[in-house]
């Protein structure tokens, strides 16, 4: 079994950065840490995950729904708020659509697609709801004031999570328990929630028994482990487990490589 230190990155393929960043910093109250040739790097002020943006490209293919980021807000009617406000400005940001807000059982959420074809989602959570700590409890040890984010009626305080797609969600629970060692952070009939154990974040592991459309490696999670030697570690023991390996990558100061898991979502274990 591996033993992350942490989930530490998602990446995230765009069409092209001068679009979708500002749909990060304008939208979802996210800074650009730093920004080089086809690629930037994205967070939350309360949130230490990181999303590495990639630019693919005019022909970078949508991706399904199911394929999402969500940041929540601190109360349900910010969600309204920020339906009002995305509608708004929808073509100033090259918006596809918006939903309307849709309330499931202790959460509120809109969806929206950017332009560089990812949907993304405002949510509010209610705190009280009885899915785990980790999720239902607020993912910020501050709350961010209306004045750090004015004039838009809502304030995303973190980004809470990504989603994927999985056959068997029992099966797929399992392998990010007992081979990625990832812990079981909620879930229910429908889906299971798995998460790092030191940081809030979480991904929802959702099953989709028709699933059409598989994502590209570019699109993925990061596991960082404690060091090159666990990376090499990795890599012999997920041979027989992944259901594709890449070679191991060893550049300056970072040792890498990618696989595919049972449903060929895309992960990558460096250190
Ligand atoms: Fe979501």
């Amino acid at each position: 079994m591996l033993n992350p230190i942490g989930l530490t990155h998602g990446h995230y393929e765009c069409r092209a950065l001068d679009e979708t960043l500002p749909i990060f910093t304008d939208l979802l109250a996210m800074q650009v840490l730093e920004r080089g040739k086809g690629q930037a790097v994205v967070r939350h002020p309360n949130t230490s995950w990181r999303l590495v943006v990639h630019e693919g490209g005019p022909d970078a293919p949508d991706k399904p729904h199911n394929n999402h980021y969500g940041v929540r807000v601190a109360r349900p009617a910010e969600v309204d708020a920020a339906h009002e406000y995305l509608e708004a400005n929808k073509a100033r940001y090259g918006l596809k659509r918006v939903s309307r807000p849709s309330a499931q059982h202790f959460a509120r959420s809109i969806y929206f697609s950017e332009p560089g074809g990812n949907t993304l989602e405002i949510e509010y959570y209610d705190p009280q709801a009885a899915e785990g700590r980790g999720i239902a409890a607020p993912h910020w040890q501050r709350e961010l004031a209306e004045s750090d984010f004015p004039g838009r009626g809502y304030v995303p305080q973190a980004l809470t999570h990504g989603t994927l797609e999985c056959h068997d969600k029992d099966a797929s629970a399992a392998f990010y328990r007992d081979v990625l060692g990832l812990q079981i952070a909620g879930g229910g009939r429908i889906s299971v929630y798995i998460k790092h154990p030191a940081t809030p974040w979480y991904l929802v592991v959702l099953p989709m028994p028709k699933r059409k459309k598989q994502l590209r490696p570019v699109n993925r999670f990061t596991l960082t482990l404690a060091s090159a030697d666990d990376v090499e570690k990795a890599h012999r023991e997920l041979g027989s487990k992944a259901t594709e390996l890449q070679a191991i990558e060893r550049g300056e100061g970072c040792t890498s490589f990618l696989f595919a898991d049972l449903d060929h979502n895309w992960w990558e274990v460096r250190a």
